[in-house]
């Protein structure tokens, strides 16, 4: 039996993930360790916290001891690591929280991995998951491929690139069977409330303000979290040690046509004349540093490992816009307590 650490598991992305593998591999152990930050929620999990092959375990990746000591004790055949402060408007106000957590926390679990195999690296495999950002923008043509260089704008990217080179720098000086990818955009259920897609159908849904930044001409390739999901199962398993991977939805929208679509959308739904959820865009003043335009040529993974997207998108954000019309308790719950308070500051003050 194998034991993996998924970190991160309770946040949006690596729910997921621990669903996936917990259901897909009973003949894995899966440890999820997370700090159950604002981002992290047990309830994400609910349908398979009783599974025999899986764990959870409350800690902090930013406490080297603590990391060192749940290496030795558990002895991890593979780790994939998702945990992170993720959210761009958090870094600008708060950079710091992002090094420690996004590089050394990285660090101390690269350490961990290297002191627990020490050169017997033989079926172990440390996979960082990295985002699309870390190359910086784009202007209206071209793409990111895994051959671009990194040029990351805001605290978060900057962080997240800092991640990636340590990876990059244990496997050259210690050879430390490393694998990264690096991704678009997700979008889907479980997803925390501050992010542009279930912030704005929260906001449709409340008849409250959608804070559009700048003119919203910004431009995102959105991929379905699910195929996000199932891209690392194919990258942990059959992705090329030393290796970068990008993956991505093909998918690019700028943010105000996808606004649109997500309010005509909504107004079926909740049965409002056309164009009533329109009326709540609002334009508000810019993100600093706001990247202008992210686009993946994911044609690496889908031509080495054989991944592409499973569903359009179209049909994607309908069935996201479903989910959390249905599960108003998560909605609430998340949304409830410390939440006021963020929103209040990121912007009341607008
Ligand atoms: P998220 O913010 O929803 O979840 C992050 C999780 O990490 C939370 O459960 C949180 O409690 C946990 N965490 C934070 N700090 C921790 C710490 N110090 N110790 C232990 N656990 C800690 O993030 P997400 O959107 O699911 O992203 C997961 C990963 O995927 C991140 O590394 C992110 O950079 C990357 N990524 C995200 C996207 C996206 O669109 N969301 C796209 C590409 C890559
Ligand atoms: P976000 O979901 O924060 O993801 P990222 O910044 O990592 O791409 O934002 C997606 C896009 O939506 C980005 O261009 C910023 C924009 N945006 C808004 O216009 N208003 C908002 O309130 C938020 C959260 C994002």
């Amino acid at each position: 039996m194998k034991t993996i650490l998924i970190t991160g598991g309770a946040g949006f992305i690596g729910s997921h993930v621990v669903r996936l593998f917990v259901n897909k591999y009973p003949d894995y152990k899966i440890v999820n360790l997370d700090k159950l930050t604002y981002a992290g929620n047990l309830n994400n999990l609910k349908d398979i916290e009783n599974k025999p092959n899986y764990e959870f375990v409350k800690g902090d990746i930013v406490d080297g001891d603590f990391i060192h000591k749940l290496f030795e004790e558990k002895q991890f055949d593979g780790v994939i690591h998702l945990a992170a402060e993720s959210h761009v408007d958090r870094s600008i106000s708060n950079p710091t929280e992002f090094v420690f957590t996004n590089v050394i926390g990285t660090v101390n679990l690269l350490n961990g991995a290297k002191n627990i195999w020490k050169d017997n690296f033989s079926d172990k495999r440390f996979y960082h998951i990295s985002t699309d950002e870390v190359y910086g923008s784009l202007g209206e043509e071209g793409m990111f491929t895994e051959e671009t260089s990194y040029d990351p704008h805001s605290p978060y990217s900057a962080s997240k690139a800092s991640s990636d080179h340590f990876v990059r720098a244990y496997l050259d000086t210690f050879g430390l069977p490393a694998v990264i990818s690096n991704c678009s955009n997700n979008y889907g259920s479980f997803q925390f409330p501050e992010k542009l897609i279930p912030l704005f159908i929260h906001n449709i849904k409340n008849n409250k303000p959608l804070p559009v930044y700048g003119k919203g001409e910004n431009v995102r390739d959105w991929l379905w979290v699910v195929d996000h999901a199932r891209a690392i199962d194919v990258i942990f398993h059959r992705g090329k040690i030393g290796e970068t991977y990008n993956i991505g939805g093909f998918n690019e929208w700028a943010n105000i046509d996808l606004i649109k679509l997500m309010c005509r959308e909504m107004d079926k739904k909740l049965g409002r004349p056309d164009g009533e959820s329109e009326k709540l865009i609002t334009y508000v003043k810019d993100r600093a540093g706001h990247d202008l335009r992210y686009a993946i040529d994911a044609s690496k993974i889908k031509r080495e490992l054989g991944w592409e997207p499973s569903l359009q998108f179209e049909e994607g954000i309908e069935k996201t816009i479903d989910w959390y019309l249905e599960n108003t308790e998560w909605l609430e719950n998340v949304t409830s307590g410390d939440y006021k308070k963020y929103y209040e500051e990121q912007y009341v003050k607008r």
